[in-house]
């Protein structure tokens, strides 16, 4: 992939299940639409005919899977995302709104369950072809406080019924991500439209900055 065919703003949301990023992507996608602007919102995993079968399988609790089984499963879907919707859409100059990416892999298969970091990491960044977000939120909330406002929508998937070990995995997982991968860290527990200020403001700023190259 040449760097220089991109042309548009990538930008990720991550944190736990609960954290409320699919809100700020939606709010963030819906700012977008009010400027008149061209964006595409994508979630994973899913996002492309394979990738959503795939999600189906990867969060039905009956599905019984090994552990590197899902780290491929998810790289597949990503890697599907990424080759026909993401890179295309920012070739063409359009803002992509990812609601959750690799982090996550290497956040829950990673250090949740207890795999090989630095062999997720080089596969997803493989499946991605390099490709890496130009901004990336990290949403910040408590194990408890995720479950909790997760378990009130709806019922839990296959991921999500993991015990609060598996969990605590995943946040110190993201807090060793914070700094190697300039994550920009909000408190998840603030009211929607706070974080989303937020949001908005550090985006302006980076387009703003990208404008004058
Ligand atoms: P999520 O985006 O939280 O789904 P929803 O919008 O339905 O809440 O993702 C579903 C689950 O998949 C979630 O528990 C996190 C998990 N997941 C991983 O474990 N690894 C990954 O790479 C991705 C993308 C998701």
């Amino acid at each position: 992939m040449d760097r220089s065919d991109i042309k548009g703003t990538f930008i990720v949301f991550e944190g736990l299940d609960g954290c409320g990023k699919t809100t700020q992507a939606q709010l963030l996608a819906d700012f977008f639409a009010g400027q008149g602007a061209e964006y595409v919102y994508v979630r994973e995993p899913g996002g492309t005919p394979v990738g959503d079968k795939l999600r189906a399988i990867l969060l039905d609790p009956e599905t019984v899977l090994t552990k590197w089984g899902e780290v491929l499963l998810l790289a597949a879907a990503r890697a599907q995302l990424v080759q026909d919707i993401i890179l295309p859409a920012l070739t063409r100059g359009k803002t992509v709104i990812c609601d959750r990416y690799l982090f996550s892999s290497v956040a829950y298969q990673g250090y949740g369950l207890e795999q090989d970091v630095e062999l997720v990491k080089r596969v997803n960044l493989e499946a991605v072809q390099g490709l890496m977000p130009d901004m990336t939120f990290y949403l910040e909330v408590s194990v408890q406080t995720g479950l909790a406002r997760q378990q009130k929508v709806r019922r839990l998937d296959r991921i999500e019924r993991r015990d609060s070990g598996f969990f605590s995995r995943v946040v110190r997982g993201y807090e060793k991500m914070i700094s190697e991968y300039n994550f920009i860290r909000l408190d998840g527990t603030a009211e929607p439209q706070v974080i989303h200020r937020q949001v908005v403001d550090n985006v302006t700023k980076k387009m703003k900055k990208g404008e004058r190259g």
